[in-house]
């Protein structure tokens, strides 16, 4: 596959047929990637053409269109495989998306493997679906749960984090990227640390998934989630990466079909991995339509992706800044994609809903993080979120929208 080298942004624009579309009679400006990314049209075709054309069951029927689907659903694990540079196929479990397969390592890893007292270490800039599964596990058997708290630039401090860590922390689980903020983890370091403590180490790529190049093995992490969707692919689709030894020794998640080797009543065997931890039918177009969104940001240089979409960034940074009133939630040296702000006197609804008039769309929540926002003492910000979509025109009628509301709302 040829590998586009510098970004021809018009040309990616082009792929995304809902970028053509307008919203309140504006053409529409799309900055709520780190909710979910709109779609290229290679991966609408492959969701369409597998319906139209390959849809049966897999890993079941000897006929051709099983057989096609089958082969569509496994060239997708090993693109996967290839895209984070994971060891092996059988270390990539299909799931839901980021939260099930945190759900996952929590009920299965947990479960089986940490005791009363054990530490399972997280940070202050996580999303709730990497809060809310370990305080499951607090009730259920008595982990305790540290959280390393994040400084006033919204990162994350090494040494605080080395700090953290105890001889009873037993995993750690951080964000790759934070999507309240932007701020990027040095997961690389945090890993190595935790290792030395014994620790085993997940890392929450549900957004630097789409911003960064990820090698899992370079992270040397044990774990690595991630969505689809926030990757250009479909929604409900996502991957749960881990050490083939870890997922040897871990219970199933779930029992029924296809995660069996053989069933009597008196007692199961279990598939091999990843098998064993994707009972019943799977999400399959699901999983079409995510190789197709690998395929896509392959087709780009993703070196090249984060470095035009820091210069958005900056650019955004640079005009937003200078408007009167408005403060920058999330400073941090490192961030890509995503800049969260509050102004003086205006509610973030409030704001979001006079940018939706002129056709823009951002985000205005607590973002799943309410952590983050109880540490900047604001119940929501403003978030604009970007993708490989974007362009400095696209900021520019941010920043002259951000105005107007200015003009009405202060
Ligand atoms: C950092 C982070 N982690 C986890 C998630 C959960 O992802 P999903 O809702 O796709 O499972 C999100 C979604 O916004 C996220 O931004």
């Amino acid at each position: 596959m040829s590998v586009e080298t510098t970004l021809d942004i018009a040309a990616i624009r082009a792929r995304f047929p809902i970028l053509a579309q307008t919203e309140n009679g504006q053409p529409l400006v799309y900055l709520d990637s780190g909710a979910t990314t709109q779609k290229p049209d290679t991966v609408i075709e492959a969701v369409r053409d597998y319906y139209r054309h390959d849809n049966a069951n897999v890993h079941r029927g000897v006929y051709a269109l099983s057989e096609r689907a089958t082969e569509a659903y496994e060239g997708a694990r090993d693109q996967l495989r290839d895209f984070i540079h994971a060891p092996s196929r059988k270390e990539l479990v299909f799931v839901r998306g980021a939260t099930e397969a945190i759900n996952l390592v929590a009920q299965s890893y947990g479960r089986a493997f940490l005791q009363p007292g054990d530490e399972v270490l997280i940070t202050e800039l996580e999303h709730h679906s990497n809060i809310v599964p370990w305080q499951f596990l607090r009730e259920q058997i008595g982990i305790k749960l540290v959280v390393v708290p994040i400084n006033e630039r919204g990162e994350v401090p090494l040494a605080d984090f080395e700090a953290a860590l105890s001889d009873r922390t037993r995993l750690v689980a951080i964000s790759h990227m934070s999507n309240a903020l932007g701020t990027i983890n040095d997961v690389t370091a945090m890993a190595r640390l935790a290792k030395e403590k014994g620790a085993k180490v997940l890392v929450d790529g549900a957004q630097a998934i789409a911003h960064l190049p990820v090698d899992v093995q370079a992270i040397g992490c044990d774990f690595y989630v991630f969505s689809g969707h926030k990757m250009y692919g479909p929604t409900g689709i996502g991957v749960l990466w881990a050490r083939e030894a870890l997922l040897e020794q871990m219970p199933p998640y779930q029992g029924g079909g296809d995660m069996i080797h053989t069933v009597t009543f008196e007692k199961t065997e279990y598939n091999e991995l990843p098998y064993k931890f994707e009972a019943g039918t799977p999400n399959i177009a699901g999983v079409v339509g995510l190789g197709a969104a690998v395929r896509f940001m392959q087709s780009l240089d993703r070196a090249a992706i984060e470095a035009y979409e820091r210069e958005l960034l900056d650019y955004a940074t640079e005009q937003l800044q200078n408007l009167p009133g408005l403060v920058i939630i999330g400073q941090a040296r490192h961030k890509a994609a995503v800049i969260s702000f509050k102004i003086e006197g205006a509610h973030p609804h409030d704001l979001a809903t006079l940018m939706d008039q002129d056709g823009i769309a951002v985000r205005a929540s607590h973002h799943c993080a309410q952590p983050v926002m109880q540490k900047f003492q604001v119940p929501a910000t403003v978030r604009a979120s970007f993708g490989v979509y974007n362009t400095f025109d696209d900021v520019d009628r941010l920043v002259a929208s951000v105005q107007e509301a200015l003009d009405m709302l202060v």
